[in-house]
C-alpha cells in the first residue's frame, strides 16, 4: 500500500467497526525482535488533551512482553484479502512459531523503529502513556464482564497510547 501521513483530526474511521469488524494487528517490538496479534477490543478518543488509542492485552499473550518492553505500539488495519493472516495472528502464538513469516505480511518500521505492516490501509502509531490492569474491583456489570474471565483467562492489561502518527492508504478498501 502507498501510505501517507494524516493528522488525527482528519481521520474519520468508523470507530465501532475498526476494532470489532476490522480486527487490526497490534504489533510491538523493534527491528531486532517483535510480535503481532489480532485484536478486537480497543478505543480511539481524547485523553489528557491528546488523541489516544487504548488496547487490551491478556498477560498470557506473547505480544504482552513486547508491549511491556517497548515504548510504542502500532495498529495495522489490513485489507480483507489478507484475512488468512489475521486468522493466523489471532489463533497462533509467536511463542510457538514465526507467525510474521508464516502470515506472509511485510514488516515496515516507523522512523523511530516501531514495526507495522506495509500491506495496511491504515496504521496508527501509538506512544505508550499509561498502562493498567483491569480488575474485579472495578466491575459494575458482572453479567456483561464475567464471561470473559474466570476459566477463559487472566484480566486484560490496558495500554493507552498517544496516537503520534497516522498513515493512511490513498484509497482505503473495506
Ligand atoms: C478477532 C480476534 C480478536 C482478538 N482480540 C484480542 C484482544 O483484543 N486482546 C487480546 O488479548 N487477545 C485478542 N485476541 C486473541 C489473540 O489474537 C490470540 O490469542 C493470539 O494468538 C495471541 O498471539 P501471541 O501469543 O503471539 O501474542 C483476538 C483474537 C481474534 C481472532
Amino acid at each position: 500500500m502507498k501510505l501517507h501521513p494524516v493528522p488525527p483530526d482528519a481521520l474519520s474511521p468508523e470507530i465501532f467497526r475498526l476494532f470489532q469488524k476490522r480486527t487490526p494487528l497490534l504489533t510491538a517490538g523493534d527491528q531486532e525482535r517483535c510480535n503481532t496479534m489480532t485484536i478486537g477490543w480497543g478505543q480511539l478518543g481524547t485523553l489528557w488533551n491528546k488523541p489516544i488509542c487504548t488496547v487490551y492485552v491478556r498477560p498470557e499473550r506473547f505480544t504482552y512482553q513486547f508491549m511491556e518492553a517497548n515504548p510504542a505500539y502500532t495498529l495495522s488495519v489490513i485489507p480483507k484479502e489478507h484475512q488468512d493472516a489475521l486468522t493466523l495472528c489471532g489463533t497462533k502464538s509467536g511463542r510457538d512459531m514465526d507467525k510474521i513469516k508464516e502470515c506472509g505480511l511485510t514488516l515496515a518500521y516507523t522512523a523511530s523503529g516501531t514495526p507495522y505492516f506495509a500491506e495496511a490501509e491504515l496504521v496508527l502509531v501509538c506512544r505508550k502513556l499509561y498502562a493498567q490492569n483491569l480488575e474485579i474491583a472495578g466491575v459494575i456489570d458482572r453479567k456483561t464482564i464475567s464471561p470473559f474471565y474466570g476459566a477463559h483467562g487472566n484480566w486484560h492489561r490496558t495500554y493507552t497510547g498517544e496516537v503520534v502518527e497516522i498513515l493512511q492508504a490513498e484509497e482505503t478498501k473495506d
